[in-house]
């Protein structure tokens, strides 16, 4: 489970913000975005609009169900964080001259769907649950920082530094997110659970699930 949680920052994805400073000069700085490549742009703004609004819609569920302060506060920091990001997108629509439009994205429909599942399958007041619940988000964060690392990119090819510069103020965020995740869940929520797992192995409190194999099996998918 560590390798999920360890990604840095260079490695997050191969067109990130840290190739952003690669501008054309010249002739080709000053040529027109083609329309097709354009519509694709307007295409990812409006996938992750919607992503990040569906986010600010299900970080509460996560926040209420997790079992330690620490990761309650880890939930709502990211939320009051995501609905700036919500406000950025907003932002660079009207710099585009736009009107904000959403349109379903599935992946991170899907993966609040997994994060739900992960709240049914553990159980209440665990720190089984939070190892869950840090996994969900990260993967939410991952898929995240790849799109915002690919599109201030694109930004960038399409000149549209300003644009650019707003999509990677929350790249960097969404990438401190994740590290942060990364430190509790190394540092304090999976070291809990190993403990609480060896308490379950000595007779207290072993739930149903774990005892029919069902708990086991449903962690392990996770990672
Ligand atoms: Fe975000």
């Amino acid at each position: 489970m560590k390798n999920d949680q360890g990604a840095k920052k260079s490695s997050t994805t191969n067109t990130g913000a840290k190739n952003t400073s690669q501008n054309n000069d010249g002739l080709q700085k000053r040529r027109s975005t083609p329309p097709l490549l354009e519509k694709f742009f307007m295409d990812m703004m409006k996938d992750i609009y919607w992503a990040e609004k569906h986010l600010v819609e299900a970080l509460p569920e996560m926040q209420k169900a997790a079992t330690t302060d620490e990761l309650q506060d880890a939930f709502e920091d990211h939320l009051l964080a995501t609905q700036k990001h919500v406000s950025r997108l907003e932002k660079a629509f009207r710099l585009l001259g736009k009107v904000p439009e959403s349109k379903k994205c599935e992946a991170m429909s899907g993966l609040v769907e997994e994060a739900r599942s992960i709240i049914k399958e553990t159980k209440e007041g665990t720190m089984t649950r939070d190892v869950g619940l840090i996994i969900a988000a990260q993967k939410v964060e991952h898929y995240e920082i790849a799109t915002y690392g690919s599109m201030v990119q694109l930004a960038r090819t399409m000149d549209k530094d300003d644009i650019a510069n707003l999509l990677e103020k929350t790249l960097w965020e969404e990438e401190d997110t994740d590290h942060h995740l990364t430190r509790i869940a190394e540092f304090s929520v999976n070291p809990m659970a190993d403990e609480e797992d060896n308490e379950e192995r000595n007779g207290e409190d072993m739930s149903p699930e774990r005892r029919n194999g069902q708990y086991a099996t449903s962690t392990a998918s996770m990672s």
